[in-house]
């Protein structure tokens, strides 16, 4: 293929924005009194505002060709087939199978296997060592082992079924399970060790401690191991561990970490909310990937959202990408994203492992509103950085919560997005000056429920599989995190009195600063 930079679409591209560079968003909608209405897409009961953007339709048809060219629609038809699209690693990313409509057999089974599961927990038919009915699930887990269980667990906080409760531990720092063990009873508590690897030293260390307090205080001989579930590909080194045959539950080599939330991963939430609410969550999945896998270009949301990231980080200059979910709720929304994008897009290289000269993944960051407003909106307003963001909004209140509060919530972020992009304040005073043209997208939820939960995370998980595709790397892999994994386990011994091999001068020094303070105690 072509560089993706010699591209006489990539360069058109280069010449649009600097024709472009200099018109304010205002001065678009001044053109077009419609762009509100017309700049919109709607896919899986997602609703898109994307008319705030720093584009024209000449922007949106060069960057629809860019995706043509770059094969979108092949690519997306791979995936969907369970073809090997994760090329380093030679094997297929099909996440999109977990929650198909009628998944592989060995989806189904483990399905049938968390239904049951979930069953008897809810009748408080599953026991622990001394009898006593399990009511506590803790998963022990990291990256895409905890993010996406904790994520949706709370944000679907208001379809908890009222039988189980999760607390989720996914940092070593003891202080993480030190404080969600805290007030449980270890009679009625269950374990999940959520390791696709099921060598993560994190999860593995939580696990032995885990271990450590229920000897402790579930009295002689405890059968343990009624306190443990596995989630992992892993069979053999969990059934090592100490886990019963019939409580690992299986992942595959198939499903990325960050992408396997639909799987026994999900088996936390599941336990929270019941299998049915388990079940809507996939199906607003499956509408999204039904929408990703049928519409054209020009109305797909992933693609659409994936190209204006490409837009910005490659043409207009952006190094970061705000989330801001209006739903406190959503709260963990930033940091799931963050592994998702970050995680599968964070490349230097092309999948023939030539180094990129283009942007690839871009900083996510972000808050829940209003929260964010009193913080760093400021610099949304007033800095000098350009930051599009995306405005996360479930139309309709949760149940039971209060409308006017709601309403309220609601008018924040219309203004936020509104002010970000038409500016305003006294001209007279520049320090009051709000210059606007701040880009974002709103996408509307019809309310926070499994169902728009399922199809808000499918949108991502797409939308970073389209930019992977236009850049030309493989979002599937993640060998980045292991050289840092690598040489901690190098240097455990070295903060213990031992030598570490070949090690810098500032980490010997920080060692031996450490084991000084240490020493004082
Ligand atoms: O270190 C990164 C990572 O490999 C993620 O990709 C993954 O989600 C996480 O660690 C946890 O891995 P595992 O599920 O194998 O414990």
């Amino acid at each position: 293929m072509t560089s993706l930079t010699d591209t006489a679409t990539w360069r058109e591209l280069h010449q649009h924005h600097a024709r472009l560079a200099a018109v304010h968003l205002g001065e678009l909608f001044a053109a077009e009194p419609d762009r509100g209405r017309r700049l919109v897409a709607e896919g899986g009961g997602i609703y898109a505002d994307y008319s705030k953007h720093r584009v024209t339709d000449e922007t949106l048809r060069l960057l629809f060709a860019l995706a043509r060219e770059r094969g979108i629609e092949r690519w997306r038809d791979r995936m969907f087939a369970g073809e090997p699209v994760n090329t380093s690693e030679n094997r297929p990313a099909w996440h999109v199978a977990l929650r198909a409509a009628t998944p592989p057999p060995e989806v189904a089974a483990t399905l049938a296997r968390m239904r049951s599961l979930v069953e008897r927990a809810h009748r408080w038919a599953l026991r622990g060592a001394n009898g006593r009915p399990l009511r506590t699930v803790v998963n022990l887990g990291i990256g895409g082992s905890d993010l996406g269980p904790r994520l949706a667990t709370h944000a679907l906080r208001g379809f908890d079924a009222g039988r189980i409760r999760a607390r989720f531990v996914a940092n070593v720092d003891p202080a993480d399970l030190d404080a969600a063990l805290e007030g449980l009873d270890a009679d009625t508590t269950l374990f999940v060790v959520t390791s696709k690897t099921f060598t993560t030293a994190e999860t593995l260390d939580n696990a032995r401690r885990a271990r450590t307090w229920l000897a402790r205080t579930l009295g002689d001989a405890p059968d343990l191991a009624a306190h443990f579930i596995a989630v992992t590909a892993n069979r053999d080194a969990a059934r090592a561990w100490g886990v019963a045959e019939d409580r690992i539950f299986p992942m595959w080599d198939w499903v990325g970490g960050r992408y396997s939330v639909w799987s026994a991963v999900g088996l936390p939430l599941a336990l929270v909310v019941g299998m049915a609410a388990f079940g809507e969550f996939h199906e607003g999945a499956r509408a999204l990937d039904e929408h990703f896998r049928t519409a054209p270009l020009e109305s797909s949301l992933p693609v659409i959202l994936g190209l204006l990231g490409v837009w910005y980080g490659d043409f207009c200059g952006a190094q970061t990408h705000a989330v801001l979910p209006y739903a406190e709720d959503l709260r963990e929304l930033p940091a799931y994203l963050q592994q998702l994008e970050m995680e599968s897009n964070g490349k230097r290289v092309d999948r023939d492992g030539a180094p990129v000269d283009y942007a690839t993944a871009p900083v996510v960051w972000g808050a829940a509103g209003t929260n964010g407003q009193h913080a760093f909106h400021q610099l949304l307003h007033q800095g000098t950085l350009l930051v599009p963001s995306d405005f996360i909004l479930p139309a309709r209140p949760a149940a039971g919560a209060d409308p006017e509060a709601h309403r309220l919530l609601l008018a924040n972020a219309l203004a936020q997005s509104a002010a970000l992009a038409f500016g305003g304040g006294d001209p007279a005073a520049p320090h009051r000056r709000c210059p606007g043209n701040q880009p974002s997208t709103t996408l509307v939820l019809p309310r926070l429920d499994p169902r728009s939960l399922g199809a808000l995370l499918a949108l991502y998980e797409h939308k970073a599989f389209v930019q992977g595709v236009v850049w030309g790397i493989n979002s599937f892999d993640q060998w980045g995190v292991e050289l840092g994994k690598a040489m901690a386990k190098g240097l455990g011994p070295a903060l213990q009195g031992g030598e570490a091999e070949a090690i810098d001068s500032s980490t010997r020094a920080l060692i031996v600063r450490i084991r000084t303070a240490g020493a004082a105690d």
